[in-house]
């Protein structure tokens, strides 16, 4: 085992104990300021957030709901001014609203567009204050507001498909908004990736679809576990698209990987289709070597599947319109591949989470092409199949059932790529896949982290190798695993799930669902070196919330706190107050937090 050595860059600092507190808990020596919160201002015209007297058109000039993706993107070399873009990824509304003015059974005709309004996108333009450290929201041209009314491009090769197509777009080439925005990623190019998750629990009565000249249409709906009998919100008394007995294509037109274009705020946001359609949690790029783009893509649900998408058209550098343009249609031409992974100690998996004889759950792997461009290599499946019905085709070709894939991100200093898996409790049930190499725990309540190295360190490689990083938990408990570092010296950590890097490869993550007692978090941890398993806990989010985005400058940490107090039944009984303190209602926001240097000067984040 290596031994543990000097705390490496980005991640010296006194690690936050596991706690129940309603606020966001720092290390000693750091500041917070939340930048923006659900109901503040984003358009001009903006009124007051009024959480009794809110209505749509308010909502739809405020920032959203359930803050889950944070993108920070320069507008000068030296980082003062940045484009904040957030995701609003759901909303609850019995959070959402009074208690006394939402009836669950009979919501009104605003309140669902008040929700319509609370999902999508916020771009805004922020300031960091380069003496402080704080950032803070600036009113802008740029500032925008992307929601369940904003019109979408679909683009790739499926669109203007037979399964896209509805009695309000005939042509399947055009689709009112994006919802379940969950996590994403910053392009090389300078625009978002922003993956469209549980997009099923908006749909009711899947279960009425019986199509006698397409019997697989009810198998499809159903794969999709698309909304069965009333949706929850009863969106689809206000709107026929939401009931798929009327709208059966409606469903398919979500479940996309989006992107938005923050500098331009009259571009039309894009849905692109050669990407394929699952729950994608989030989609993130890396440059192959011959200067194709590659995209890693999550699909979030129990026993699905890691994707990935490698263009056919090479990038060209830069963030210009022209440039921005150009890659983003590399993004509509080229092959997507869903990823096989075998371990390399068969017959030494019990499920318990005990390591194998040579040390490690680790093996190799290889992508398995499902479609490229027009070409479909799935038996049974066209391309224009294999895009729409993504989940079915990847079933067919013998990929691995995976705990739950959320965020994937390639490490921008030693290459090698990591995704969160983040829980599967149903791993080993009765009628359930059991435990695997790369998912070795049955009943697995706190969840993994995989880290690969695509074969020539080129994400164009068909085959790779893999290893577990961590098996999160306790580590007190023999089921878990911190790259081989003293398990007495590391953070609790249960459910990952957002994962980001700072500028020296440490990786950072941001947790959902803490199963060991205390609100979720984030944590560093090393990926190379003596230190590499070393989980530190940066901080914790409030009572109920899980914490999102985040980003890691030299100098900034921005996390999105998403839904605070959603553990209450409803508004009437809030568990949480935060931020505003008080009686006041919980709101999701976004809080940045840096280090209180010398003179009042911002220090560099995890630098003694
Ligand atoms: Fe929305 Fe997979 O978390
Ligand atoms: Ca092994
Ligand atoms: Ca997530
Ligand atoms: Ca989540």
């Amino acid at each position: 085992h290596p031994r543990p050595g000097r705390p490496v860059p980005g991640t010296d600092f006194d690690p936050v104990p596991p706690n129940k507190f309603d606020a966001v808990t720092t290390p000693q020596g750091y500041g917070q300021s939340v930048v923006i919160r659900w109901g503040d201002a984003v358009v001009p015209g903006a009124p007051k957030f009024d959480f009794r007297n809110q209505t749509a058109a308010a909502q739809a000039k405020q920032f959203g709901y359930n803050n889950d993706f944070v993108g920070l993107i320069p507008q000068d070399p030296l980082g003062i001014r940045n484009l904040l873009v957030v995701n609003h990824e759901y909303t609850t509304e019995v959070h959402l609203f009074p208690a006394d003015q939402y009836d669950p059974k009979n919501p009104t005709e605003e309140q669902a567009k008040i929700a319509w309004a609370a999902h999508g996108l916020s771009v805004v333009q922020t300031f960091r204050d380069p003496v402080f450290g704080a950032l803070r929201t600036v009113p802008s041209p740029l500032n925008r507001r992307i929601t369940l009314d904003t019109e979408f491009e679909v683009r790739g090769p499926a669109a203007g498909s037979k399964f896209l197509k509805t009695s309000a777009d005939p042509s399947g080439r055009k689709v009112r908004g994006t919802q379940n925005n969950c996590s994403g990623g910053v392009t090389p190019w300078g625009t978002v990736l922003s993956g469209e998750e549980n997009f099923h629990q908006y749909f009711a009565n899947a279960d009425k679809v019986t199509d006698p000249g397409d019997p697989s249409a009810a198998t499809r709906l159903k794969r999709y576990a698309i909304g069965t009998g009333e949706s929850t919100r009863k969106w689809e008394r206000f709107d026929k698209r939401w009931d798929v007995a009327r709208e059966p294509n409606e469903p398919n037109r979500f479940g996309w990987v989006v992107e938005i274009d923050p500098h331009d705020p009259h571009s039309t946001p894009i849905k692109h289709t050669a990407l394929g359609r699952f729950k994608h949690e989030a989609a993130n790029v890396k440059i192959t070597k011959d200067g194709r783009v590659a995209v890693y893509s999550g699909d979030d649900e129990r026993f699905e599947y890691i994707y990935k998408y490698v263009s056919k058209g090479k990038y060209k550098k830069g963030d210009s319109a022209h440039a921005r343009r150009h890659n983003s249609g590399l993004l509509d031409d080229g092959t997507l591949y869903v990823g096989k992974f075998t371990g390399n100690s068969p017959g030494e998996i019990d499920g318990t989470g005990k390591l194998p004889s040579d040390g490690e759950f680790d093996g190799t792997g290889s992508w398995i092409p499902l479609a490229s461009g027009d070409k479909s290599f799935v038996d049974g499946f066209s391309a224009e199949e294999v895009y729409v019905f993504t989940r079915q085709a990847a079933d067919k070709a013998g990929a691995t059932k995976m705990d739950r894939p959320e965020d994937i991100e390639p490490n921008p200093v030693n290459g090698r790529i990591y995704a969160a898996l983040t829980n599967n409790t149903d791993r080993g049930a009765a009628g359930k896949a059991g435990a695997d190499e790369p998912n070795p725990r049955n009943g697995n309540k706190n969840g993994h982290v995989l880290e690969w190295d695509e074969d020539n360190g080129d994400s164009a490689s068909l085959t790779f190798s893999w290893r577990l990083l961590l098996v999160c938990g306790d580590p007190k408990t023999a089921d878990t695993y911190f790259g081989g570092f003293p398990k007495e010296q590391v953070s609790p950590i249960s459910c990952p799930d957002n994962v980001a890097f700072d500028r020296h490869g440490n990786l950072w993550i941001s947790t959902d669902g803490n199963t060991l007692g205390a609100n979720d978090g984030l944590f560093s941890v090393p990926v190379d070196g003596p230190e590499r398993g070393h989980v530190k806990q940066f901080l914790s989010v409030p009572v109920g919330a899980e914490t999102c985005g985040p980003v890691v400058t030299d100098n900034l940490v921005l996390v999105a706190v998403q839904h605070p107090g959603e553990n209450a039944a409803s508004s009437a009984n809030p568990t949480s107050h935060w931020p505003d303190g008080g009686t006041a209602q919980p709101r999701p926001a976004i809080v940045s937090v840096w280090k209180k240097g010398f003179f009042g000067l911002a220090g560099r984040i995890g630098v003694r």
